[in-house]
């Protein structure tokens, strides 16, 4: 049977080392939000962020653009925010609408001021292994719950499922820059099982329910389910057959309560980050 990994409780004990710290702050870090349109999910995401940036100190500014805001106002929006010296980190919440450029709307953010790490120059800086204090949030959470439970992937065969910009290509190219021996598998991949059985850790996060049997599991393998999607009469399921896979897994994440709310924290992590560099605190 695995240890199930709390990550309610890293969540909470990292962000109580947060507010600790802010409290010693003179001035506060200042996390600002630009939401456009009104889909539901991402307006409690952003109420979210709100809620705990405001819980740990932190100045919160929180910008609503209406779902038919052009990109050359949105672009006006990033920039005000890039020359505000009030605030530290900027957070364009995604998806966007079809008419605006995502990849010209990231681009846009002031890579000192990109508390999400999806700038090129700051995943540039992953790639190479550089000296970056920012890393995208939900990586960043994936290495938070690691840490926290003594779990190295030092020369461990790890293999990533999904190759998204937010979670899979970076997660990979952290767990290289951790001495892991790195796969990536996605949706074209052949004979997914073949890998995903050789594999001490697996990493998945490609959104569609129980798609990791108990099957495609090595006997003490780590899993980390990064999935999430509500079913029609509402419940949260990850990525992983989860009651199943934690009969053969040693570590492994649950979902809801996983990797979902690290994910918060990071960002937070992330904005004191940004704070610091900017104050030469860091
Ligand atoms: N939408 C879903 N996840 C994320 C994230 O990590 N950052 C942003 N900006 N939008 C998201």
């Amino acid at each position: 049977m695995a240890v199930i990994i709390d990550g309610k409780a890293v969540s909470k004990k990292l962000l109580e080392h947060i507010k600790s710290e802010t409290e010693k702050l003179e001035k506060k870090p200042c996390l600002a939000v630009i939401i456009v349109g009104n889909d539901s999910a991402s307006k409690i995401y952003v109420n979210n962020k709100k809620k705990t940036a405001l819980s740990l100190g932190f100045e919160s500014i929180v910008i609503e653009l209406p779902e038919n805001v052009s990109e050359s106002k949105l672009i006006e929006e990033i920039e005000k925010l890039n020359n505000a010296n009030n605030v530290n980190a900027i957070l364009v919440q995604l998806p966007l609408p079809e008419h605006i450029d995502a990849s010209k709307i990231i681009e846009t953010i002031k890579p000192e001021k990109d508390v999400d790490c999806f700038h090129p120059s700051n995943v540039g800086k992953i790639a190479v292994n550089g000296n970056g204090f920012v890393y995208p949030c939900t990586p960043r959470g994936i290495f938070s719950l690691l840490d926290e439970y003594g779990i190295s992937v030092r020369g461990k065969n790890v293999v990533v499922v999904g190759r998204s910009n937010i979670v899979g290509r970076p997660v990979a190219m952290m767990l290289l820059n951790k001495d892991a021996t790195v796969t990536v598998c996605h949706s074209k991949t052949a004979n997914l099982s073949e890998f995903t059985k050789r594999a001490d850790v697996i990493v998945s996060a490609v959104g569609n329910p129980k798609f990791i049997k108990k099957e495609m599991v090595k006997t003490g393998a780590v899993v980390i389910d990064v999935g999430i999607t509500r079913d029609r009469d509402g419940t949260l399921s990850g990525d992983v057959d989860f009651e199943n896979v934690k009969e053969v897994a040693s570590f492994i994440t649950p979902v809801p309560g996983g990797v979902g709310p690290m994910t918060i924290c990071s960002l937070m992590q992330n904005t004191l980050a940004l704070f610091k560099i900017q104050n030469n605190l860091l």
